[in-house]
């Protein structure tokens, strides 16, 4: 589809939320309850929450629902629930056909950053990335859409900035020179730092770097994954003692940030050295390094000083299923919210180690052909299966390989399975290869073109993963 002149680029991105805006300031003045959609995960939540607290600064009532897709019977649940506007935040773009004819008579705003399928019906706006030839992956995400929407209202909804970083960063959108964003998240990044919010820095990403002792952070650390340290402090203790670095000054931790560049190197070296010797690639360290986004204003000791860590708190939320628990936090709830948020992350990450644990287990884990298999069967949880997923292959940047990850639902009858296509990863399209081998296995898959998902008859998994790789195969075989 041609793109015309007066669309393309940031210009036009920018006239479309300057248009949203001016709708949601009309539906603002009217005063009827405002209905906010949005997407279980970290850039969902922030993207949410920032339309949220512009609604709640003006006194506008609304409600908000967090969903992890969109159906036909979600959205005639919509229909018949309550009436007036809708704003749909990091999703809704990939279902336009779907809302148009379900919700077509309502007011409505898409505000999202995945591929668009299907036009707007007349009255709705989009503001979406892709419709200005932007990048949707590493230019802008949900949240920084949301944020460069209410950012029209003028400077008093500046200081939601920081919220954008980390939906960006949730999103994996760090995807510029030293793991830093860039395209229009850099307006949030600017505004964020110009308040004196957020302070951009580059250092070693673990989390916790000024505050928690060196193995912790490391084994904190979940975006990259770094297969073998995340989540299991006795190796990353392990490994700190075989670079020869101190743990403790007298009797207070170190932190990364007390460790000189010599020593952060001679870390990285051994690191590289533990992940050859397991067979993994000693490139991830690279991904070690980069830049740090600090939330001055948080608490030293809570996950919410560093943006990274925020988004996985987020995450955490949203995958134990109390994303509204996420949504108070980034609205400024730092007392009972938060601390049902950190209990929320501590069973997540138990959870999550005891998922990372079995990994290190010979024949967990399998590589067939292009193929990663983690065979998750009846140990791990269904429910667990897309979160190993999105952050295993986060470790697998550059590998060339793509992950897939099942486990059996409780019943036995079926399994849950989920694609990855990691970082710098083959040019395929995985939601369309999901989609079309889950329904030759009598299933239902389906996703987008670096992640997908699908639940099939549980006896059919090895045919069904033998096929992906075959699939792959042949996919690759048609580019080269
Ligand atoms: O479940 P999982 O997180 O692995 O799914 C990855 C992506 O694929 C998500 O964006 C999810 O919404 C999408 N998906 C889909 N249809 C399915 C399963 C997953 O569109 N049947
Ligand atoms: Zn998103």
């Amino acid at each position: 589809m041609p793109i015309s002149l007066d669309l393309f680029g940031r210009e036009g991105f920018m006239k479309a939320a300057r248009r949203a805006s001016e709708v949601l300031k009309r539906w603002v003045s009217s005063g009827e309850p405002i209905t906010i959609i949005s997407h279980v995960d970290a850039d969902g939540i922030t993207a949410a929450s920032i339309i949220a607290s512009c609604l709640y600064r003006l006194e506008v009532p609304f409600r908000a629902r967090i969903v992890p897709w969109l159906d036909r019977d979600m959205v005639e649940e919509l229909a018949s629930g309550p009436e007036g506007p809708i704003v749909f935040t990091d999703i809704g773009s990939s279902y336009m056909n779907l809302l148009a004819e379900g919700l077509g008579t309502r007011e409505v705003l898409v505000l999202d950053h995945h591929p668009p399928v299907g036009k707007p019906p007349p009255g709705w706006v989009e503001v979406n990335p892709h419709n200005h030839g932007l990048d949707g992956t590493s230019d802008v995400s949900g949240a920084g859409v949301a944020y460069l929407v209410v950012r029209e209202f003028g400077d008093e909804m500046r200081d939601l900035a920081p919220l954008a970083v980390i939906g960006a960063l949730g999103d994996l959108q760090d995807r510029r020179e030293d793991r830093s964003l860039g395209g229009l998240n850099e307006i949030a990044v600017e505004d964020a730092v110009g308040l004196g919010l957020v302070e951009v820095s580059k250092d070693l990403v673990f989390y916790g770097r000024e505050t928690r002792p060196i193995h912790k952070a490391m084994a904190y650390t979940s975006s990259p994954y770094i297969p073998g340290i995340s989540y299991q402090e006795d190796n990353a203790f392990a490994v700190l003692a075989k670079a020869g670095i101190k743990v403790k000054e007298d009797d207070r931790w170190r932190t990364v940030s007390d460790l000189s560049e010599e020593e952060k190197k001679r870390l990285l070296d051994t690191i590289a050295g533990f992940l050859a010797s397991r067979g993994h690639s000693p490139e991830l360290v690279n991904k070690l390094v980069g830049t740090v986004y600090t939330l001055v204003g948080e608490e030293p000791w809570t996950p919410l000083r560093d943006a990274r860590e925020f988004a996985s708190l987020l995450n955490a939320c949203a995958r134990m299923e109390k994303p509204d628990v996420g949504i108070a936090v980034c609205m400024g709830d730092r007392s009972r919210g938060l601390e049902e948020a950190l209990s929320l992350l501590e069973e997540y990450r138990s959870r999550l180690a005891r998922c990372f644990a079995k990994m290190q287990e010979p024949g967990v884990v399998e590589e067939l052909g292009r193929l990663v298999v983690v065979h998750g069967g009846s140990w791990m949880s269904d429910r667990m299966v897309a979160a190993v997923a999105s952050i295993v292959s986060s470790g697998m940047a550059g590998s060339g390989k793509v992950l897939v990850v099942y486990a059996f639902e409780e019943d036995g009858k079926h399994a849950k399975i989920s694609a990855r296509v990691p970082p710098e990863g083959p040019e395929i399209d995985i939601g369309a290869l999901m989609r079309d081998l889950a329904a030759r296995f009598s299933g239902l898959g389906g996703g987008h073109d670096v992640a997908a998902g699908a639940r099939i008859p549980a006896d059919s998994v090895s045919d069904f993963i033998r096929a992906l790789g075959e699939a792959l195969g042949k996919a690759e075989a048609r580019k080269s």
